[in-house]
């Protein structure tokens, strides 16, 4: 299968992601996970992202269309893949198409994670996260085991620098100027599904395994 997930900061794309990724052995590619990656590693790649990203801009769209074309020619991502993140604006989605057909393939389903500003900052605000896997957690909604360290490694969790109530509120702003335009794209394309992200995260996955069974 091929799969975008899409909806607002906090919404859980992140969350649910690893779970379609064991169902169905998907490659999950999140460009913000890999944006930080270069941030945390000061690539050329990275030093051009952290402004916007600090800021909670987008970063360009020639950028980002890079790293996922050149991750769409890994072999895991040949069987199917989870975009989590991608395309969040309309160019994005277009040259997406482009990258896609010239392989000869499409994409299956875009689940869209439907839900109220908010409840978004009492998630984002209570967030931590282990770096190396991507898991996210939260002090209320999921905590840890052990605080604050990961479950699986025992490694300490960290906090998004982007994860405060003010740079959320540009993160909304360009999420609803910039991508919900994209939401429209696939809603013509018939290929959208629309899911209640407000609800516990186990009725949410109930949710996903429905929409992609
Ligand atoms: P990115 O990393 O993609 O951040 P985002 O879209 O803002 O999304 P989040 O990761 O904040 O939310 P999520 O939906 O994954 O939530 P999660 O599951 O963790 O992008 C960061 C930046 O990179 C952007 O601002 C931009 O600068 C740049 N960027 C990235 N992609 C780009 C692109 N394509 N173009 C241009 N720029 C780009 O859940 C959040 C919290 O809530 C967690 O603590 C979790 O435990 C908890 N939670 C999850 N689900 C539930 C639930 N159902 N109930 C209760 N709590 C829950
Ligand atoms: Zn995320
Ligand atoms: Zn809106």
């Amino acid at each position: 299968k091929r799969l975008i997930l899409v909806g607002p900061p906090g919404s859980g794309k992140g969350t649910q992601s690893p779970i379609i990724k064991d169902e169905y052995c998907l490659c999950h590619l999140a460009t913000g996970d890999m944006l930080r990656a270069a941030v945390a590693a000061k690539t050329p790649l990275g030093v051009k992202a952290k402004e916007a990203m600090d800021k909670g801009e987008l970063v360009s769209d020639d950028l980002v269309v890079g790293i996922i074309d050149e991750a769409l020619n890994k072999p895991s991502c040949q069987k199917g893949f989870i975009l989590d993140g991608f395309p969040r604006t309309v160019v994005q989605a277009e040259k997406l198409d482009e990258m896609l057909e010239k392989r000869g393939v499409k994409v299956d389903k875009v689940l869209n994670f439907a839900i109220d500003d908010a409840i978004l900052e009492e998630r984002i605000t209570g967030r931590w996260i282990h770096p190396a896997s991507g898991r996210s957690y939260h002090t209320k909604f999921a905590p840890p085991k052990v605080p604050v360290v990961d479950d699986v490694t025992g490694e300490p969790l960290i906090q998004r620098k982007d994860d405060t109530a003010a740079v959320l509120k540009s993160r909304l702003e360009a999420f609803h100027r910039q991508t919900e335009p994209v939401i429209d794209y696939y809603s013509k394309k018939s290929i959208l599904t629309n899911l209640h992200a407000e609800k516990p995260p186990q009725e949410v996955k109930a949710e996903v395994q429905k929409a992609l069974s």
